[in-house]
């Protein structure tokens, strides 16, 4: 049932393209054929997603939508907040479920609609947070993996995952299909809307391409990953950094490690890391940066300049062809070049390889590890 796999978490890795694929089916289309009057480009190559059409029409008249999630659900919601800011033009507040219930939240029905995110769909914070969004009165949208859950039954209406069981504790296939999930909605959404045309067709066509990407990063970097997990698997401390679309993949970083390997680790915004975490930095610290040549590389580099000057030992993620950060990290790895706003579902890739590595190498029970539940269904 493993798949010839050794664990569940190195299977849902290598099950990624296969994931993501069926999670676009039927939902990224390229209608093919000569173009006639009957399609214009634009129809050629879309995003159709079975929500009804009211639910589509409330998103699209919405003052805000708030994301309710626990964990690394909670990350893929904190991607969906800027691709939907960004693309949709509405404003997100993302929520830790847990908290959400038990502060005065204000939810005004007829302007805000609820988003919940859940792997099990049977996190019992989620589903608080759901009952309560649903008690005001608001519309609430699931977005699960598992079919027939208790959040998937609960919801108004939501759009299923389809990545296929996920066993492993910590959570790897469902992360990066809830940000592809997050990304078809966003481009839905702003379709005809927010975003110029040619921009949704370059972004729907970035993710029909998502697969083979990843299927090469994969391919090509598992050996350099266990190199990397060989030298620093008895660090005690870690930290990942990360800016605009990729902080989110920091957080995400930093709790796969901690989760199955115990190391200490911490994510954060990387500039944010000037105003206290720089600190820790010395000589035996890795940092991992994720450095993709966008918007804020250069910012981005400049932070790992600043970890260098501490001697701190950087791990880089980056573009294929960007040669420039060999000098200044101790590792880099290069994977394929990609839209901003997709970028976490490949760069955090590399990530849960080196936390799933450097756990085997440490003798962890990377399934299961000590505390933790797959489903954490108590308060
Ligand atoms: O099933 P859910 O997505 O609601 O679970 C939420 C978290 O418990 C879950 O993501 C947890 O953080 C994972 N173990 C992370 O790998």
């Amino acid at each position: 049932e493993k798949g010839g796999f050794k664990h569940f978490m190195l299977k849902e890795i290598m099950e990624q393209p296969v994931a993501l694929e069926n999670c676009m089916r039927g939902r990224v289309k390229q209608l093919v054929g000569p173009p006639d009057n009957q399609f214009t480009l634009l129809q050629r190559l879309q995003v159709l997603l079975s929500l009804e059409r009211e639910i589509l029409t409330s998103f699209q008249s919405a003052k805000r939508i708030i994301i309710c999630a626990c964990g690394t659900s909670w990350h893929a919601g904190l991607v969906g907040e800027y691709m939907l800011e960004s693309l949709c033009k509405i404003p997100v507040e993302i929520e830790y479920a847990s908290e959400f219930r038990y502060r005065s939240v204000v939810l005004r029905p007829d302007e805000d609609i609820v988003m919940v995110i859940s792997q099990s769909g049977e996190t019992a914070d989620t589903l608080a947070a759901l009952r309560h969004a649903k008690q005001a009165g608001c519309l609430v949208i699931g977005i699960c993996n598992t079919v027939g859950s208790t959040i998937a039954r609960e919801t108004d209406g939501g759009i299923y995952l389809h990545a296929g069981p996920e066993i492993g504790v910590a959570s790897t296939k469902a992360f990066t299909a809830q940000v592809l999930v997050l990304a078809m909605l966003a481009l839905r959404i702003a379709q005809g809307r927010t975003i110029p045309d040619d921009e949704y067709k370059m972004l729907v066509k970035e993710l029909s391409k998502l697969p083979s990407r990843i299927t090469k990063i994969l391919s090509e970097n598992e050996a350099k990953i266990c190199e990397i997990a060989k030298v620093y698997r008895y660090a005690h401390h870690c930290l990942f950094l990360g800016r605009g679309y990729n902080y989110p993949v920091a957080l995400e970083g930093a709790l796969k490690m901690k989760e199955i390997s115990y190391i200490h680790a911490e994510g954060y915004p990387a500039a944010e890391m000037k105003h206290g975490p720089i600190a820790l930095i010395d000589n035996l610290m890795p940092v991992v940066f994720i450095a993709m040549q966008d918007s804020i590389y250069d910012k981005v580099k400049s932070n790992i300049m600043e970890v260098r000057a501490r001697k701190g030992c950087v791990i880089a993620i980056t573009d294929e062809g960007n040669t420039e950060l060999e000098s200044l990290c101790e590792y880099v790895i290069h994977i394929p070049k990609v839209s901003e706003c997709v970028s976490p579902i490949l760069t955090v890739v590399p990530l849960q390889l080196l936390s799933y590595h450097i756990a085997v190498m440490r003798g962890c029970d990377v399934d299961m590890p000590r505390n933790l539940a797959k489903s954490v269904t108590t308060e």
